[in-house]
C-alpha cells in the first residue's frame, strides 16, 4: 500500500453490480455515505473520444437518488467525465476532478499522445469543503541517490516522516479502468473514512447497456494560407477577438492559450472577475477566432483547471476534434486538504490531426540553457529520480538512464517558484513547458500562436525554437515587457536566465513579506512552536505563543506571511531525507504510527 492515513477508519467495501437501470437506481436509493460508479473503459484509441451515450443524463438520475450526505465518485475515461460534469444537478457540488494513472498506456497512433490516465470525479451532496482524512503518500527514494524524490531542502522539519498529503494525481498507483481497481477502492475507502460514513458501495455499470456514440467523419479540405509578413515574428498589443479578426483563416500551425481564469486574479489593466456566463460567451468567441485561424490538421492546446476545462471542452467539441487531456502535474505539495495540483491542457485539432512533428522526426530535442539538466522535450523524467543537482550529474557522468516514454501525464515540470526566474507578471509559465508543447506540435519555421501572452512565455519560447511566432496581449505593461525578451533573444541573451529581480506581481492573495534579515531563524522559531505544542498538548494559540514561548511575539508576526507557517513543524513529525540515515528512533516513531492505523 502506498498510503498511510493518520486518522480515521477504513469504510467497508461493498460491490454491486446492476444489471438494469431500475436495479442500478433502486441500489442508489438506499446510499447515504460514499458511492462509486464504475463507467465502461474504451477499448482502443479510436474509442477515446466516443463519449458513452446518454452518460451524463444517467448520472443525474443517480445523483438524485442519493442520501442527503453522500458522497459520489464516479471513474471514467476524459470523454465521459465531461459528459457527467456538464448534467451533475447543482444539488451536488464538484469537488475534484483526479487523475489516476492507467496501467496499460493507450496508443494515439502518432496523431495524438499517448493516453495514460483516467479520472475520477468527486462530488458531495454536502455544500462544504471535501471532508477526508489525512492521507499521505509515502515517499519514493531515488534510485541512484537514496534521498526522496522531492528535495525538501532546509524545510524537512515540516514535513511528516509518514509521507506527502495525497493531491490530485495520483501516480502512485496505476490500474486500468477495465481491470482490478482494487487499490482505487481501497484509497477512497480510507480517504473517506470519517464520521457518521461505515461503507463505500462500488456499483458497476458495465452491463446496463451504454453504448459509444461514433462521432461523424468530418472532411476538412480547406486552402492554407501564409501568415502575412507583417503580422509574423511580433507581439501586437490590444484586444485578442480584435486582433484575431486580422488573422487569415487556416494561417496559423499551432495555437497555445492559457487566458485568465475569472479567479480575480491580479492582472495590470484587465478585470478577472466576469460574471460567469458573460465568462464563458467570451471565451466562445476567442475560441472561434482561433479555430479559424488554424490550418487543417493542426492543433489548438489550452491551458485551465480541469472545471474550467471542462466547459471548454464542451464548446471545442462543436468547432474542432478532441485530441489530447494533458495533465500538467504542476507539483503542488498539498497543506491540509487534497490540493488542486494539476492543469489541463486541452488539445483538439482541426479535422484529423495530423502526424505529431515529435513523432515523424520533423522536431528534434533542442537543449535551451534556462531548462533543468534533467528536461527533454520528449523523454520526460522517469518518476522517482530526483532533481538534487549533484545526483543529476552523477546520473550524466554514469549515463544512467533516468527518462520515460512520453504519455499525456507530465510530472515532471515544476511551476515558477524562484524570483530569480520570475519576471513581473503574477501568472507566468516555465518556459520548459513551453518547450516541450511547442516541440511537440511544431516543426521548425511553422507559425505558433498565442493571444493570451501575457509576459511572453509561449512567443519567447517560439522564437528561441526557431519558429515563426504572434503573439497577442492587451496589457501595454505585458507588451512592453515580452517585447524587450523578444529584443534579448536577438541580443544574444536568455530572457530566462536567472537574474536579481525586484517584483510586485505575486500569484497570490497572500502579501509579499519584505526581504529581511532573521535575528533568530525562521527554522528555529517554527521548532519552538513545535516544544509549546508538546507541552501544552495542543497547536497554540497567538497569545499562548506569546505566554509560553522563548522567543518575542514579535518575530513570529514580521517572518511569517501565516499562523499556518508559524505552526507548521508543530503539526507534523518532521523528517529525514536520506533513507538510510533514517534514525532507529525515527523507524521506530513510524512504526507506532503504522500499527496505531492500520497500515
Ligand atoms: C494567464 S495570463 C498568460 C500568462 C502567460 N502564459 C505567461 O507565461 O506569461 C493571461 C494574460 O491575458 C491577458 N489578457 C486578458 N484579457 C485579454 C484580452 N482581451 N486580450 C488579450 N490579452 C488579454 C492578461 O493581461 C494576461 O497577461
Amino acid at each position: 500500500m502506498a498510503h498511510f492515513v493518520e486518522n480515521g477508519q477504513s469504510l467497508d467495501i461493498v460491490h454491486s453490480l446492476a444489471k438494469s437501470r431500475d436495479e442500478l437506481f433502486s441500489v442508489c436509493k438506499q446510499l447515504t455515505d460514499v458511492c462509486v460508479i464504475v463507467l465502461p473503459a474504451s477499448k482502443d484509441s479510436s474509442q477515446i473520444d466516443q463519449p458513452l451515450q446518454g452518460v451524463g443524463d444517467l448520472i443525474a438520475e443517480i445523483s438524485k437518488n442519493l442520501g442527503e450526505n453522500a458522497t459520489l465518485v464516479v471513474l471514467g475515461e476524459v470523454i465521459d467525465l465531461v459528459q457527467v460534469q456538464s448534467n451533475i444537478p447543482d444539488t451536488f457540488m464538484y469537488q475534484h476532478w483526479i487523475a489516476i494513472k492507467r496501467e496499460n498506456t493507450i496508443d494515439g497512433n502518432k496523431r495524438k499522445l499517448p493516453h495514460q490516465h483516467f479520472g475520477a470525479l468527486v462530488y458531495t451532496h454536502y455544500k462544504s469543503s471535501l471532508r477526508h482524512t489525512k492521507t499521505r503518500i509515502k515517499y519514493t527514494y531515488c534510485p541512484v541517490c537514496d534521498k526522496t524524490t522531492k528535495d525538501y531542502g532546509g524545510k524537512k522539519h515540516t514535513y511528516h516522516e509518514a509521507g506527502t498529503l495525497i493531491s490530485d494525481v495520483w501516480r502512485d498507483i496505476s490500474c486500468n479502468l477495465n481491470g482490478d481497481l482494487g487499490e482505487v477502492f481501497k484509497r477512497f475507502a480510507d480517504l473517506f473514512g470519517l464520521e457518521p460514513y461505515k461503507t463505500l458501495t462500488v456499483i458497476d455499470v458495465t452491463q446496463i447497456g451504454l453504448y459509444r456514440q461514433m462521432n461523424p467523419i468530418v472532411h476538412i479540405d480547406f486552402q492554407e494560407n501564409e501568415l502575412p509578413q507583417e503580422l509574423t515574428n511580433l507581439v501586437l498589443n490590444g484586444d485578442c477577438i480584435e486582433k484575431l479578426r486580422t488573422i487569415p483563416d487556416n494561417s496559423i500551425d499551432f495555437a497555445f492559450v492559457d487566458p485568465p481564469y475569472n479567479l480575480k486574479k491580479k492582472y495590470s489593466g484587465y478585470s478577472d472577475d466576469l460574471d460567469i456566463q458573460e465568462y464563458f460567451n467570451w471565451c466562445d468567441e476567442w475560441l472561434f477566432e482561433l479555430s479559424r485561424v488554424l490550418k487543417p490538421g493542426r492543433t489548438l492546446a489550452l491551458l485551465n483547471i480541469p472545471l474550467l476545462s471542462v466547459r471548454h471542452f464542451l464548446y471545442m467539441q462543436t468547432i474542432l476534434k478532441y485530441q489530447n487531456w494533458l495533465v500538467w502535474d504542476a507539483l503542488a505539495f498539498p497543506v491540509r486538504l487534497i490540493m488542486p495540483a494539476h492543469y489541463t491542457i486541452l488539445c483538439f485539432t482541426k479535422g484529423e490531426s495530423r502526424e505529431l512533428p515529435c513523432f515523424t522526426g520533423e522536431s528534434t530535442h533542442i537543449r535551451l540553457s534556462s531548462a533543468p539538466k534533467t528536461f527533454n522535450a520528449f523523454e520526460p523524467l522517469a518518476d522517482g529520480f530526483c532533481l538534487r543537482e549533484n545526483c543529476v550529474d552523477t546520473r550524466i557522468a554514469a549515463k544512467i538512464h533516468d527518462k520515460t516514454k512520453l504519455t499525456d501525464i507530465w510530472s515532471d515540470i515544476h511551476r515558477l517558484k524562484h524570483n530569480s526566474r520570475r519576471v513581473d507578471h503574477p501568472t507566468q509559465l516555465p518556459p520548459h513547458l513551453m518547450y516541450r508543447i511547442i516541440s511537440i506540435f511544431t516543426k521548425p519555421n511553422e507559425v505558433v500562436l498565442d493571444c493570451f501572452n501575457g509576459s511572453g512565455t509561449t512567443t519567447l519560447t517560439a522564437h528561441q525554437l526557431c519558429r515563426k511566432y504572434l503573439g497577442i496581449e492587451a496589457s501595454e505593461k505585458y507588451w512592453h515587457l515580452s517585447n524587450e525578451r523578444h529584443q534579448e533573444i536577438r541580443n544574444g541573451l536568455d530572457p530566462f536566465r536567472k537574474m536579481e529581480r525586484v517584483l510586485t506581481s505575486k500569484n497570490s492573495p497572500v502579501p509579499r513579506l519584505e526581504k529581511q534579515v532573521y535575528k533568530i531563524p525562521k527554522k528555529t522559531l517554527q521548532l519552538e512552536v513545535k516544544r509549546v505544542a508538546g507541552e501544552i498538548g495542543h497547536i497554540p494559540s497567538r497569545d499562548e505563543l506569546k505566554q509560553f514561548g522563548k522567543y518575542p511575539i514579535e518575530y513570529y508576526d514580521k517572518y511569517f506571511v501565516s499562523w499556518g507557517e508559524v505552526t507548521a513543524a508543530a503539526r507534523t513529525t518532521g523528517m529525514i531525507e536520506d533513507r538510510k540515515a533514517r534514525t532507529q528512533q525515527q523507524t521506530s516513531q513510524l512504526r507506532l504510527l503504522e500499527n496505531k492505523t492500520d497500515f
